[in-house]
């Protein structure tokens, strides 16, 4: 690699979950984005914290090897490595930060802690290197919608970030792939639901709205409710799920779909944004992705839709957040640890 671009190459790191990813990126553009998944969870129904973090051991280094290669840049290149500080699953979160800090100790270089929900926000100015896209302008809206987390962000600068609503106990994510479940779909199900619903009638079977006040959104009582529905229609025959589950699928989805942009709409309406975003795995929805854009022409509003790569877990994203810190010199110590937990 060229060394005029020295002063601007990040390395980008995530393994917050399931997914262990490398990315580097040339002055705010991705040159490289490898995502290495972990079937190992599929049977299980669900991520297993244990098998994560020995597979982001087992994978660490050649995705991060891989993502050097793509870019065509050797470690003595990197400028800074920005890793996912968290929230996230702490064995995996450990095994990213700990091999960042030696990388990093080992080629002088600086480290940028990454908070994981503030990057999925930034994927939204990933680039490549010949592409000149549209980005959104501040403030704008965000609904950030992932296995863990479900959150409307009012963001007023890119590193200027407000939850103005969230939900008050399961997430997004969690109520497709927990119905996924139990309609006897592999984990992580909100992609197979989406896969199954497109041939499905969403008006033929009805939920309810939980009460929530404001901005927040509920979703355990909905996985309840879903439950018994199954279980109610069961009753009377056995292959209920079977012979409608293209029906189910389309319903289910398109409520959960409607519930989180009837609160997006009245975040648009207290805050007065003109640009919309949606981030996170379920922004992958083909169903969101659609409504996100009517909701757009109904309140003239602009809609900004990450490219499926950057909408689960990537390290692209994490890279971004890094440039953005980079910038104003953000910097770790050597001493960061991990969060599960940590407030935007
Ligand atoms: O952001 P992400 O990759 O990881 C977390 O930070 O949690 O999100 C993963 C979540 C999972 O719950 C997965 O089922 C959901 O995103 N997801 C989808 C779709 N693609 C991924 N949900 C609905 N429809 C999709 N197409
Ligand atoms: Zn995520």
């Amino acid at each position: 690699m060229n060394n005029m671009y020295k002063d601007n190459i990040i390395l980008g790191i995530e393994s917050s979950c399931d997914d262990t990813s490398a990315a580097v990126l040339i002055n705010g553009k991705v040159y490289s984005n490898v995502v290495a998944n972990q079937d190992v969870h599929t049977s299980y129904g669900g991520v297993v914290p244990e098998l994560a973090s020995r597979a982001h051991q087992q994978n660490i280094v050649p995705v991060v090897d891989k993502a050097l290669k793509q870019a065509n840049v050797k470690a003595t290149d990197l400028s800074a490595i920005a890793f996912t500080k968290g929230p996230g699953l702490l064995g995996s979160l450990m095994v990213g930060t700990a091999f960042a800090k030696s990388f990093a100790l080992g080629l002088n270089i600086p480290i940028i802690d990454v908070h994981h929900m503030k990057a999925h926000v930034h994927a939204h100015f990933i680039q490549k290197p010949n592409e000149n896209l549209k980005t959104p302008n501040f403030p704008f809206l965000c609904l950030t919608v992932s296995g863990g987390h479900t959150q409307i962000v009012l963001i007023k600068s890119s590193l200027e970030m407000a939850i103005i609503g969230e939900t008050i106990d399961d997430a997004a994510g969690e109520a497709f792939d927990k119905a996924a479940k139990q309609l006897g779909i592999d984990y992580p199900g909100g992609p197979l639901i989406d896969k199954i619903a497109k041939d499905g009638d969403e008006k033929r079977f009805k939920f309810t709205y939980p009460k929530v006040a404001g901005l927040n959104y509920s979703f355990s009582g909905l996985k309840t409710q879903f439950l018994y529905f199954l279980k109610e229609q069961s009753k009377s025959n056995s292959n209920f799920i079977e012979e409608n589950k293209k029906d189910i699928c389309a319903s289910y989805q398109s409520h959960v779909v409607n519930y989180l942009l009837k609160k997006l709409a009245l975040a648009i309406k207290q805050t007065g944004c003109k640009d919309i975003a949606i981030a996170g795995g379920v922004s992958a929805n083909s169903k969101l992705r659609e409504e996100l854009i009517k909701l757009g022409l109904q309140t003239n509003c602009n809609v900004f839709i990450p490219s499926f790569e950057f909408c689960t877990d990537n390290a692209a994203m994490i890279a971004m957040s890094g440039y953005f810190m980079y910038e104003k010199k953000l910097f770790a110590k050597q001493n960061v640890t991990p969060q599960a937990r940590i407030n935007i």
